[in-house]
């Protein structure tokens, strides 16, 4: 699917109209300030849009995405993101969505060479070594990466609980949750890996800050 640029701005104007249409004060309101309910992490790959696959409009989801939605604690523009998603924005939700087929995922479990690239598959190559035992039974090779896409979702939500003052906000209150899904680019359809974790309280103990 290639389009030229002048497409894209044909496109947007084609979309205000649209949007103004059913609802003439849309950017009037916005324009006023958000406040999303969520915070998304995804991946980079152009299939798998925050807002098009759960039928939001802009000012539902603040996002954040990387090569195959990973939460590493030293990657300081996505703890600015989870941070003022935390303690300004309020989000009450935060989702960690994966999609089955990812390329970053695929890569890291191949032992082919990347360039640059090798250093950020080196976090996901981290979580095979987790699960490696699980994985490396799965003899099928789009069963294994699909569920190492999984475990890779279920990591990354997990490493959003080790971060401090995340379980700083979880002493004051019940929000936000963090939630682990997949997207299937076959289908279109997301799958909820029935994580919703509040509390760090499932975490290994040498995570679990004091209160
Ligand atoms: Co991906």
């Amino acid at each position: 699917m290639s389009q030229s640029i002048k497409e894209l701005i044909a496109g947007n104007r084609a979309w205000v109209k649209e949007v103004t249409e059913s609802q003439p004060d849309f950017f009037k309101q916005l324009a006023e300030g958000q406040s999303p309910s969520f915070l998304w992490i995804g991946c980079s790959d152009s299939r798998v849009p925050a807002t098009e696959i759960t039928k939001t409009m802009p000012g539902a989801i603040f996002v954040q995405r990387n090569i195959a939605n990973m939460v590493v604690h030293t990657d300081v523009n996505l703890l600015s993101v989870v941070y003022y998603a935390v303690k300004v924005l309020k989000v009450k939700h935060i989702i960690v969505c994966g999609h089955y087929g990812c390329g970053g995922v695929l890569a890291a479990m191949s032992n082919k060479k990347f360039g640059f690239l090798d250093n950020w598959l080196m976090n996901i190559k981290d979580v095979y070594r987790h699960h490696e035992a699980e994985l490396d039974a799965i003899e099928d090779e789009t069963e294994r990466g699909d569920r190492f896409v999984e475990l890779n979702v279920l990591e990354q939500a997990q490493n959003l609980s080790k971060i401090s003052f995340l379980q700083e906000e979880w002493e004051n209150g019940e929000f936000p949750y963090v939630h682990g899904w997949v997207y299937s680019l076959k289908d279109g359809l997301i799958k909820d890996l029935k994580v919703s974790a509040n509390s760090n309280a499932d975490l290994d103990k040498i995570f679990q800050y004091d209160v």
